[in-house]
Protein backbone atom coordinates (compact mmCIF):
# COMPACT_ATOMS: atom_id res chain seq x y z
CA UNK A 1 0.00 0.00 0.00
CA UNK A 2 1.86 2.77 -1.45
CA UNK A 3 0.80 5.14 0.61
CA UNK A 4 1.93 3.66 4.12
CA UNK A 5 4.33 5.52 5.80
CA UNK A 6 6.79 2.91 7.29
CA UNK A 7 9.22 5.58 9.14
CA UNK A 8 6.08 6.62 11.47
CA UNK A 9 6.07 5.09 14.98
CA UNK A 10 2.21 6.45 15.96
CA UNK A 11 0.64 3.92 18.17
CA UNK A 12 3.36 1.76 18.39
CA UNK A 13 3.02 -1.06 20.76
CA UNK A 14 -0.62 -0.16 21.92
CA UNK A 15 -4.19 -0.82 20.32
CA UNK A 16 -5.97 2.99 20.51
CA UNK A 17 -9.50 2.51 22.23
CA UNK A 18 -11.81 3.47 19.04
CA UNK A 19 -10.48 4.36 15.35
CA UNK A 20 -12.21 7.37 14.40
CA UNK A 21 -12.41 7.12 10.40
CA UNK A 22 -11.77 10.49 8.27
CA UNK A 23 -12.97 10.34 4.43
CA UNK A 24 -10.63 12.02 1.49
CA UNK A 25 -12.22 12.64 -1.71
CA UNK A 26 -15.30 11.32 -0.42
CA UNK A 27 -15.46 8.03 -0.15
CA UNK A 28 -11.67 6.49 0.79
CA UNK A 29 -11.38 5.84 4.90
CA UNK A 30 -8.36 7.03 6.76
CA UNK A 31 -7.85 5.92 10.45
CA UNK A 32 -6.96 8.78 12.28
CA UNK A 33 -5.57 6.49 15.38
CA UNK A 34 -3.60 4.55 12.98
CA UNK A 35 -2.96 7.26 10.19
CA UNK A 36 -3.24 5.52 7.71
CA UNK A 37 -5.37 4.32 4.72
CA UNK A 38 -7.03 0.69 4.37
CA UNK A 39 -5.91 0.49 1.12
CA UNK A 40 -3.87 2.20 -1.41
CA UNK A 41 -5.07 5.00 -2.99
CA UNK A 42 -4.36 4.19 -6.49
CA UNK A 43 -7.00 1.21 -6.58
CA UNK A 44 -7.50 -1.04 -3.56
CA UNK A 45 -9.76 -3.62 -5.66
CA UNK A 46 -7.04 -3.70 -8.15
CA UNK A 47 -4.59 -4.11 -5.79
CA UNK A 48 -6.06 -7.20 -3.46
CA UNK A 49 -6.07 -9.02 -6.96
CA UNK A 50 -2.58 -8.77 -7.19
CA UNK A 51 -1.28 -8.99 -3.26
CA UNK A 52 -3.81 -11.15 -2.04
CA UNK A 53 -5.64 -13.24 -4.87
CA UNK A 54 -2.21 -13.67 -6.75
CA UNK A 55 -0.03 -13.58 -3.99
CA UNK A 56 -1.93 -17.08 -2.51
CA UNK A 57 -2.30 -18.91 -6.04
CA UNK A 58 -5.81 -17.47 -6.55
CA UNK A 59 -8.04 -18.19 -8.33
CA UNK A 60 -5.81 -21.22 -9.81
CA UNK A 61 -5.90 -23.33 -7.06
CA UNK A 62 -10.06 -23.42 -6.80
CA UNK A 63 -9.95 -25.44 -9.84
CA UNK A 64 -7.52 -27.82 -8.11
CA UNK A 65 -9.51 -30.67 -6.41
CA UNK A 66 -10.25 -30.03 -2.72
CA UNK A 67 -8.01 -31.74 -0.14
CA UNK A 68 -10.15 -33.49 2.62
CA UNK A 69 -10.65 -30.15 4.52
CA UNK A 70 -13.49 -29.36 2.93
CA UNK A 71 -14.50 -25.67 2.45
CA UNK A 72 -11.45 -23.47 1.24
CA UNK A 73 -10.71 -21.42 4.08
CA UNK A 74 -9.40 -17.99 3.49
CA UNK A 75 -8.21 -15.92 6.91
CA UNK A 76 -7.64 -12.21 7.05
CA UNK A 77 -6.40 -9.84 9.07
CA UNK A 78 -8.38 -6.68 9.34
CA UNK A 79 -11.92 -6.89 7.62
CA UNK A 80 -12.03 -3.12 7.29
CA UNK A 81 -14.50 -2.15 4.78
CA UNK A 82 -14.45 -5.56 3.65
CA UNK A 83 -12.98 -4.86 -0.08
CA UNK A 84 -11.25 -8.02 -0.05
CA UNK A 85 -13.87 -9.94 0.82
CA UNK A 86 -16.35 -8.47 -1.39
CA UNK A 87 -13.93 -8.59 -4.23
CA UNK A 88 -13.17 -11.91 -3.43
CA UNK A 89 -16.30 -13.11 -3.34
CA UNK A 90 -16.87 -11.77 -6.82
CA UNK A 91 -14.36 -13.79 -8.18
CA UNK A 92 -14.67 -17.02 -6.45
CA UNK A 93 -18.51 -16.85 -8.40
CA UNK A 94 -16.47 -16.61 -11.58
CA UNK A 95 -13.67 -19.42 -11.26
CA UNK A 96 -15.60 -22.02 -7.98
CA UNK A 97 -16.69 -25.48 -9.48
CA UNK A 98 -20.32 -26.64 -8.82
CA UNK A 99 -19.66 -28.69 -5.68
CA UNK A 100 -17.09 -26.50 -3.71
CA UNK A 101 -17.33 -23.96 -0.93
CA UNK A 102 -15.73 -21.36 0.32
CA UNK A 103 -15.57 -20.12 3.77
CA UNK A 104 -13.68 -16.01 4.42
CA UNK A 105 -13.00 -16.06 8.29
CA UNK A 106 -11.67 -12.02 8.87
CA UNK A 107 -10.64 -10.75 11.95
CA UNK A 108 -11.27 -7.35 12.81
CA UNK A 109 -11.08 -4.85 16.38
CA UNK A 110 -13.16 -2.45 15.03
CA UNK A 111 -16.23 -3.54 13.09
CA UNK A 112 -17.22 -0.61 10.99
CA UNK A 113 -20.95 0.54 10.56
CA UNK A 114 -22.69 -0.60 7.54
CA UNK A 115 -23.13 2.99 6.43
CA UNK A 116 -19.66 3.24 6.33
CA UNK A 117 -18.77 -0.01 4.39
CA UNK A 118 -21.77 1.36 1.87
CA UNK A 119 -19.95 4.43 1.60
CA UNK A 120 -16.22 2.96 1.25
CA UNK A 121 -17.20 0.02 -1.45
CA UNK A 122 -19.61 2.48 -3.40
CA UNK A 123 -16.48 3.84 -5.14
CA UNK A 124 -16.55 0.43 -7.27
CA UNK A 125 -18.97 -0.42 -9.53
CA UNK A 126 -17.46 -4.03 -10.55
CA UNK A 127 -18.81 -5.03 -6.97
CA UNK A 128 -22.17 -3.41 -6.46
CA UNK A 129 -23.92 -6.55 -6.04
CA UNK A 130 -21.68 -7.76 -3.07
CA UNK A 131 -21.50 -4.90 -1.69
CA UNK A 132 -25.20 -4.46 -1.34
CA UNK A 133 -25.53 -8.19 -0.33
CA UNK A 134 -23.15 -7.58 2.18
CA UNK A 135 -24.70 -4.47 3.63
CA UNK A 136 -28.06 -5.87 3.76
CA UNK A 137 -26.74 -8.67 5.54
CA UNK A 138 -24.42 -6.83 8.19
CA UNK A 139 -26.15 -6.02 11.64
CA UNK A 140 -26.66 -2.73 12.55
CA UNK A 141 -24.28 -2.93 16.03
CA UNK A 142 -21.30 -5.39 15.04
CA UNK A 143 -19.77 -7.06 18.06
CA UNK A 144 -18.93 -10.74 18.41
CA UNK A 145 -19.09 -13.38 15.65
CA UNK A 146 -20.90 -12.12 12.57
CA UNK A 147 -21.52 -15.08 10.31
CA UNK A 148 -23.46 -14.56 7.04
CA UNK A 149 -23.96 -17.35 4.51
CA UNK A 150 -24.21 -15.08 1.38
CA UNK A 151 -24.41 -17.79 -0.83
CA UNK A 152 -24.86 -21.57 -0.84
CA UNK A 153 -20.88 -22.00 -1.87
CA UNK A 154 -19.85 -18.92 0.49
CA UNK A 155 -19.87 -18.13 4.43
CA UNK A 156 -18.06 -15.28 5.31
CA UNK A 157 -17.40 -15.18 9.22
CA UNK A 158 -16.01 -12.26 10.87
CA UNK A 159 -14.66 -12.47 14.52
CA UNK A 160 -14.63 -8.91 16.26
CA UNK A 161 -11.83 -8.12 18.97
CA UNK A 162 -8.12 -8.43 18.34
CA UNK A 163 -6.44 -10.33 15.91
CA UNK A 164 -4.17 -12.57 18.23
CA UNK A 165 -7.56 -14.36 20.44
CA UNK A 166 -9.55 -14.75 17.78
CA UNK A 167 -7.09 -16.74 15.48
CA UNK A 168 -5.91 -19.04 18.86
CA UNK A 169 -9.26 -19.22 19.11
CA UNK A 170 -9.85 -20.36 15.80
CA UNK A 171 -10.23 -23.55 13.55
CA UNK A 172 -6.91 -25.13 11.87
CA UNK A 173 -7.00 -26.06 8.56
CA UNK A 174 -6.79 -22.54 6.83
CA UNK A 175 -5.22 -22.78 2.91
CA UNK A 176 -5.00 -19.09 2.13
CA UNK A 177 -4.48 -15.78 4.20
CA UNK A 178 -5.05 -12.46 3.31
CA UNK A 179 -1.97 -10.43 6.28
CA UNK A 180 -4.04 -7.05 5.70
CA UNK A 181 -3.10 -4.80 9.11
CA UNK A 182 -2.25 -1.41 9.02
CA UNK A 183 1.49 -0.35 8.31
CA UNK A 184 3.36 -2.44 10.35
CA UNK A 185 5.02 0.35 12.40
CA UNK A 186 1.48 1.77 12.67
CA UNK A 187 0.02 -1.35 13.64
CA UNK A 188 2.38 -3.32 15.57
CA UNK A 189 -0.03 -6.03 17.06
CA UNK A 190 -1.24 -6.98 13.35
CA UNK A 191 2.61 -8.57 12.59
CA UNK A 192 3.77 -9.65 16.22
CA UNK A 193 5.89 -12.71 16.48
CA UNK A 194 3.41 -14.61 18.45
CA UNK A 195 0.83 -13.54 15.93
CA UNK A 196 3.07 -14.99 12.85
CA UNK A 197 3.40 -18.10 14.89
CA UNK A 198 -0.31 -18.60 15.41
CA UNK A 199 -1.10 -18.15 11.68
CA UNK A 200 1.12 -20.81 10.66
CA UNK A 201 0.29 -22.93 13.52
CA UNK A 202 -3.53 -23.02 12.33
CA UNK A 203 -2.50 -23.26 8.99
CA UNK A 204 -2.97 -26.32 6.27
CA UNK A 205 0.12 -28.14 5.31
CA UNK A 206 1.32 -26.45 1.62
CA UNK A 207 -1.21 -23.35 2.61
CA UNK A 208 -0.13 -19.40 1.51
CA UNK A 209 -0.04 -16.33 2.64
CA UNK A 210 -0.04 -12.92 0.92
CA UNK A 211 0.46 -9.70 2.13
CA UNK A 212 1.30 -6.40 0.60
CA UNK A 213 3.77 -5.51 3.69
CA UNK A 214 7.41 -6.03 3.25
CA UNK A 215 9.09 -4.62 6.14
CA UNK A 216 12.21 -6.73 7.31
CA UNK A 217 10.49 -7.45 10.58
CA UNK A 218 7.20 -9.17 9.32
CA UNK A 219 9.46 -10.95 6.92
CA UNK A 220 11.53 -12.27 9.60
CA UNK A 221 8.91 -13.26 12.22
CA UNK A 222 7.06 -15.41 8.74
CA UNK A 223 10.34 -17.17 8.37
CA UNK A 224 10.60 -17.71 12.25
CA UNK A 225 7.34 -18.96 12.09
CA UNK A 226 8.03 -21.61 9.72
CA UNK A 227 6.84 -20.03 6.59
CA UNK A 228 9.32 -20.61 3.47
CA UNK A 229 9.00 -16.43 2.61
CA UNK A 230 8.85 -15.02 -1.20
CA UNK A 231 9.65 -11.21 -2.38
CA UNK A 232 7.49 -10.46 -5.45
CA UNK A 233 7.17 -6.71 -6.96
CA UNK A 234 4.37 -5.05 -5.35
CA UNK A 235 1.32 -3.66 -6.80
CA UNK A 236 1.78 -0.51 -8.79
CA UNK A 237 5.24 0.23 -8.53
CA UNK A 238 5.79 -0.52 -5.29
CA UNK A 239 9.00 -2.48 -4.85
CA UNK A 240 8.43 -5.44 -2.82
CA UNK A 241 5.26 -7.74 -1.21
CA UNK A 242 6.03 -10.92 0.47
CA UNK A 243 4.09 -14.26 -0.19
CA UNK A 244 4.74 -17.59 1.34
CA UNK A 245 4.01 -21.15 2.45
CA UNK A 246 3.68 -23.57 4.70
CA UNK A 247 6.04 -26.70 3.88
CA UNK A 248 4.04 -29.72 3.61
C1 LIG B 1 -5.63 -2.08 6.33
S1 LIG B 1 -7.11 -2.22 7.22
C2 LIG B 1 -7.88 -3.64 6.50
C3 LIG B 1 -8.54 -3.37 5.17
C4 LIG B 1 -9.53 -4.46 4.78
N1 LIG B 1 -8.92 -5.73 4.55
C5 LIG B 1 -10.44 -4.07 3.65
O1 LIG B 1 -10.68 -4.89 2.73
O2 LIG B 1 -10.98 -2.95 3.71
C6 LIG B 1 -6.56 -2.88 8.78
C7 LIG B 1 -7.68 -3.32 9.68
O3 LIG B 1 -7.10 -3.95 10.82
C8 LIG B 1 -7.88 -3.65 11.97
N2 LIG B 1 -7.05 -3.88 13.16
C9 LIG B 1 -6.02 -3.13 13.62
N3 LIG B 1 -5.45 -3.70 14.72
C10 LIG B 1 -6.12 -4.86 14.94
C11 LIG B 1 -5.99 -5.92 15.89
N4 LIG B 1 -5.04 -5.89 16.84
N5 LIG B 1 -6.86 -6.96 15.80
C12 LIG B 1 -7.80 -7.01 14.82
N6 LIG B 1 -7.96 -6.05 13.89
C13 LIG B 1 -7.14 -4.98 13.94
C14 LIG B 1 -8.28 -2.21 11.73
O4 LIG B 1 -9.42 -1.87 12.48
C15 LIG B 1 -8.52 -2.19 10.22
O5 LIG B 1 -9.87 -2.43 9.92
Amino acid sequence: MSDRDPDTSANKGQMPETQTLDWNDGDMPYSREFGDHFYCRTDGRLECGHVFLSGNGLPDRWAQPKSPNGDFLIGELGFGTGLNFCETWRQWKLYRKPDSRLHFMSFELYPMSGQDIDRALSHWPEIKAEREALVAAWPAEPFGIIEIAVDEQTRLSVVCGPALEGVSAAPSGFDAWYLDGFAPSRNPDMWSPELMRTIHHKTAAGGTFGTYAAAGFVRRNLQAAGFIVERRPGFAGKREMLCGRKPG
